[in-house]
């Protein structure tokens, strides 16, 4: 094998992206390791911790060839020449900066494990998202080793999206990579260009210095959710003057310097990062003395919550004032189709808030009932999880769409309508079904940023 490469956490993005490189460099030994046993354990089996679109058939192809799942740490790191970390950095619960910094504990810890174990230089790359900055502390930690080794750093951050991960590190946007402006740093970081030229075109690689990179990563992020707090903000204002967001976005969309992409409008943004990047950067911002810059990224935060609390209260308006006792089929609880992902998920916080005004809740989602079941583990209430949305919904006085599920546009609503309460209400958070379709089946149909249909 031409190098030995190893990723120190095995998540939504090292077990994937190392799966990609294995099958992209067939010439290369790829190793994954975790703390986590049980993560390990089901990498190894026919039932992937993940669900992602096509990373079985990935998996499958180079597993036990030129890619291993496994928990020697020790073993890797001794065998490595190239050292992606790949940690989660939540944001941070406890003592300074707890709400918003990011917690860098995990890779802290990375960084001493490679110092213990290593005995020969290694590059280590960055993969996690992580405060500009880090890869000096990062540096730091990784020099004061005893055994004159070097470890040149490399900021290397992912932008896959969960639910496209595999096509996204198959046929990457672009390819980032930050490097030291010293004669080693430049070594290190051309041989990581060498890695991932073997499939993205060398165009769209690009490299930058250390801390462009680092905040590049955040910046990226915040865009993306700041155009979705954008046009949710916007639909609020359509559903008071009968504009139609969806038109509003298409229009605004055809100028290409605005682009019609991540302007649909919705129940909010979720996933395990948006919210966490942009508190990270908050958080950057107020360490800078830049008070102004980071009550504008908080923002989108804060919109993003708005959105969430004013889907729950036009529930509530639009059911009389009161869903106590009420059966509310919750469909999807992921935070985006195409993932078992519920982390963030507006889902959750809908469900906690429907929970407070004691309605009972019936969820199903294909994916995701069982990170569902952890998740409102510790709520109070009744909430059943259901086998099929036609169980979710009968006998329910509405039903909330929470994920955008294909299979949600695609069910027989006739039936789904016959077995509810009545008057029927349907809530579509993703504005993804037939609504006047809906309308005329009976239903009151309540879209985001459009005018709602109700039977007086
Ligand atoms: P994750 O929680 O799914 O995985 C992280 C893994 O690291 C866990 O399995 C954990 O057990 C392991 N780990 C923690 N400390 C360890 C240690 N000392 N030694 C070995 N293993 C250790 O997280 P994720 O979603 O894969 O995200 C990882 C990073 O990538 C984060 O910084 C995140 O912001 C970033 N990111 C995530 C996505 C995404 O779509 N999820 C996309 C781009 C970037
Ligand atoms: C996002 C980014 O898209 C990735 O580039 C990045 O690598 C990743 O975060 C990360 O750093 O973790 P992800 O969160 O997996 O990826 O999924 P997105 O497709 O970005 O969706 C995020 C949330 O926004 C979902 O809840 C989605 O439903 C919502 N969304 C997206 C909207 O409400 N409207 C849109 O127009 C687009």
């Amino acid at each position: 094998m031409k190098k030995n490469i190893l990723c120190i956490g095995a998540g939504y993005v090292g077990g994937p992206t190392m799966a990609v490189i294995a099958d992209r460099c067939p010439d290369c030994k790829v190793t994954v390791v975790d703390i986590n046993s049980e993560r390990i354990a089901a990498w190894n089996s026919d039932n992937l911790p993940i669900f992602e679109p096509g990373l079985d058939e990935v998996v499958k192809r180079r597993r036990g060839k030129n890619l291993f799942y496994s928990t020697d740490i020790a073993g890797g790191i001794k065998a490595a020449d190239i050292i992606f970390v790949s940690v989660n950095t939540p944001t941070k619960t406890f003592g300074a900066g707890a709400g918003k910094a990011a917690d860098l504990q995990y890779l802290e810890k990375t960084a001493r494990s490679i110092v213990e174990y290593a005995d020969s230089d290694k590059i280590v790359v960055e993969k996690s998202t992580l405060p500009v900055r880090t890869a000096q502390a990062m540096s730091r930690i990784l020099q004061s080793n005893t055994k004159n080794l070097n470890f040149p750093v490399l900021s290397n951050p992912e932008f896959l999206a969960e639910g496209t991960a595999i096509s996204d590190l198959e046929n990457p946007d672009r390819v980032l990579i930050g490097g030291m402006e010293t004669p080693e740093g430049q070594a290190a970081l051309n041989e990581l260009v060498e890695l991932y030229a073997q499939w993205v075109p060398r165009e769209r690689i690009i490299t930058t210095n250390l801390w462009s990179s680092e905040l590049s990563k955040l910046v990226a992020n915040a865009l993306l959710a700041q155009r979705i707090s954008s046009i949710n903000s916007i639909s609020a204002l359509c559903e008071k003057t009968e504009a139609n967001v969806y038109e509003v976005a298409a229009a605004a969309g055809r100028d290409s310097r605005i682009g019609p992409k991540f302007l649909h409008a919705s129940i909010g943004f979720g996933g395990s990062c948006f919210k966490k990047d942009i508190l990270n950067l908050v958080y950057l911002c107020e360490y800078y003395g830049l008070p102004e810059v980071a009550a504008y990224w908080e923002q989108v935060v804060k919109m993003n919550d708005f959105q969430a609390r004013r889907f729950v209260q036009n529930m509530i308006g639009a059911m009389f004032n009161t869903v106590s006792a009420k059966k509310i089929a919750i469909f999807g609880f992921a935070f985006k189709a195409n993932t078992g992902d519920t982390r963030e998920s507006p889902a959750c916080a809908v469900c906690h808030q429907l929970l407070e005004e004691r309605a009972e809740l019936s969820i199903y989602d294909p994916k995701a009932l069982e990170n569902a079941k952890i998740d409102l583990a510790n709520a109070q209430g009744r909430i059943n999880y259901c086998t099929s949305p036609y169980e979710a919904a009968k006998g329910a006085h509405a039903i909330a769409i929470m994920t955008e599920w294909n299979e949600f546009k695609e069910l027989d609503y006739q039936r789904i309508f016959d077995n509810m309460e009545k008057p029927a209400f349907i809530f579509d958070g993703r504005n993804i079904v037939d609504h006047q379709y809906l309308y005329e089946l009976g239903f009151n149909v309540y879209p985001i940023g459009k005018k709602s249909l109700v039977h007086v």
